[in-house]
């Protein structure tokens, strides 16, 4: 595993934003005493999932890979009530655990399927948007939406831990991107000017992930 950037956030219940690059380690060492832990994915997240699995196996822990539709057509309780059908089969207990793989739909499902299972098991997101890793992933609200609209059933539920791993982002539509740029440069006006200093001295480098273009 590279160089991991650490940002914590508080709370009744603190825990870590982890940035990186290669961070499919972590989620083992972040759900001890797991023996069965959910990974919950839309299709163009497969590969990684897939591979996560292979980790969580490595590491002892049983992996029970879900694919749910992509984008907002995941964020329904039918969709959310078939993960729960999953858990119940597999034997999921208080102790075994939900990881969402994805952009910010599968990681607000994700999350809402944790914050009810069992009246809340411990869950990780697993951020693969840039807009999932400034806003979406980052605290602690989950939910699903309903013909009355989105976003309108939830919970509070913070997860014990978010990755944020950058070699994710090299697959992601220019659009997507686009998208999460935006919400960079909202936080820029919001929280920290530099954000706005960094991109607009060198827009290529703010939204170069390899590391390779400067702070
Ligand atoms: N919980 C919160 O606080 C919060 C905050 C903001 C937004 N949201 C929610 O987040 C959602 C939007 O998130 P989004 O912009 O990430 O959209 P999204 O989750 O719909 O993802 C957009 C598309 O990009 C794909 N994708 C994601 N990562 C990829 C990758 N690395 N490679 C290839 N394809 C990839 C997805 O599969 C999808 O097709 C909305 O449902 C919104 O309500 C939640």
């Amino acid at each position: 595993m590279d160089e991991v950037t650490r940002i914590p956030v508080g709370g009744e219940r603190p825990y870590d934003v982890l940035v990186g690059r290669d961070l499919l380690d972590p989620p083992p060492r972040l759900l001890p005493g797991a023996t069965r832990v959910a990974v919950l994915h839309a299709p163009p997240l497969k590969g990684l999932a897939d591979t996560l699995g292979a980790r969580l196996r490595a590491a002892g822990v049983e992996p029970l890979l879900i694919e749910v539709p992509d984008a907002e057509a995941g964020k329904q309780l039918d969709v959310a009530a078939a993960c729960w059908d999953q858990l119940g089969e597999a034997g999921f207990t208080r102790t075994d655990a939900v990881v969402g793989v994805g952009g910010g739909a599968v990681t607000d499902l994700a999350g809402f399927v944790a914050a009810c299972w069992l009246r809340g098991v411990r869950w990780v997101p697993v951020a693969t948007s840039l807009l999932g890793m400034v806003d979406a992933a980052v605290g602690g609200k989950t939910g699903i939406n309903t013909a009355a609209g989105k976003n309108l059933v939830g919970a509070f539920h913070p997860p014990v831990g978010v990755l944020c791993d950058l070699a994710t982002l090299d697959s992601l539509p220019p659009a997507d991107r686009a998208a999460g740029m935006a919400e960079v440069v909202k936080c820029g006006f919001i929280a920290d000017p530099v954000i706005l200093d960094l991109v607009e001295r060198d827009p290529a480098a703010a939204i170069d992930t390899t590391g390779a273009g400067g702070p």
